[in-house]
């Protein structure tokens, strides 16, 4: 299947369901891996600013770093929709923006992510005539995190829920796929869902109430025990296992 067909299906499921699986992928094992286990989609996405390469936030991704990750990731040839994440910065008009999710599909992705509403709606428009499926990004966006002081909940009044469904629909309009809900609280999450004829994929918006589901790779596993996010579910604890490990191996060659 093409990029294009793989998110078309991915659209389709708003009508048929079942439910979306997506997970954060960065290399090519982890990639391989979740591809074998069935997984719909793989974010590339630059939460590995923080859980790969040591950053605080995601504010210090460049595009060429995305790349990087993105062909790694493309080589497990996987199966799954691969959707590349553009970092800050690389979308700032709608010629920058082409020009850019061009570069990520050149490395292998089948569609690109960009985060924010109405202001980013010409720069999706310019990005799906080009043929380039995108998904987008509302709610808490990291991006921004320095400008909004912290991971806050959103959609908690009237005005932010209305604020949500404004950016939704000029996303919709604008020829998004999906668009992932990040940090949104359950109720206004499952009103906007109701809204929109596209899927929602929910991050730290509760359980059910969106139309997917995604999960940033190192808290699905437990591989990054310094910061977990309060709405994780663990479904692994590697970090210990992988600490006992190099223990293992440290003991036995300090100890021939
Ligand atoms: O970068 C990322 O991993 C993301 C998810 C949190 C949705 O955007």
């Amino acid at each position: 299947m093409t990029g294009p067909e793989k998110a078309a299906a991915i659209a389709a499921r708003k009508q048929t369901g079942p439910p979306v699986s997506m997970l954060t992928a960065y290399d090519y094992p982890t990639a391989r891996l979740f591809d074998e286990a069935g997984i719909d989609a793989l974010l590339v996405g630059d939460s590995l600013g923080m859980v790969v390469l040591g950053y605080p936030d995601t504010t210090h991704v460049t595009l060429d770093q995305m790349i990087h990750h993105v062909a790694a990731v493309a080589r497990a040839q996987p199966r799954a929709l691969v959707i590349g994440d553009l970092s800050i910065g690389t979308y700032p008009d709608p010629a920058t923006a082409l020009a850019n999710a061009r570069r990520l599909v050149s490395a292998g992705a089948d569609a690109v992510k960009l985060e924010g509403g109405v202001r980013q709606a010409e720069k999706v428009r310019a990005i799906v005539q080009a043929g380039i499926p995108v998904c987008g990004h509302l709610g808490m966006l990291p991006q921004r995190v320095l400008e909004e002081g912290g991971y806050k909940k959103k959609g908690k009044t009237p005005e932010q829920s209305a604020a949500l469904l404004e950016g939704a629909r000029a996303l919709v309009e604008a020829g998004v796929f999906a668009i992932v809900l990040e940090s949104v609280i359950p109720a206004t999450a499952a009103w906007l869902t109701a809204q929109i004829p596209v899927p929602t994929i929910g991050i730290g918006c509760g359980e059910g109430t969106c139309d997917g589901e995604v999960a940033v790779a190192t808290d699905l596993l437990g591989s990054y025990p310094w910061f977990v996010p309060p709405f994780a579910k663990p479904e692994a604890r590697l970090a210990p296992q992988i600490t006992a490990a190099a223990s293992a191996y440290v003991r036995r060659v300090t100890s021939r």
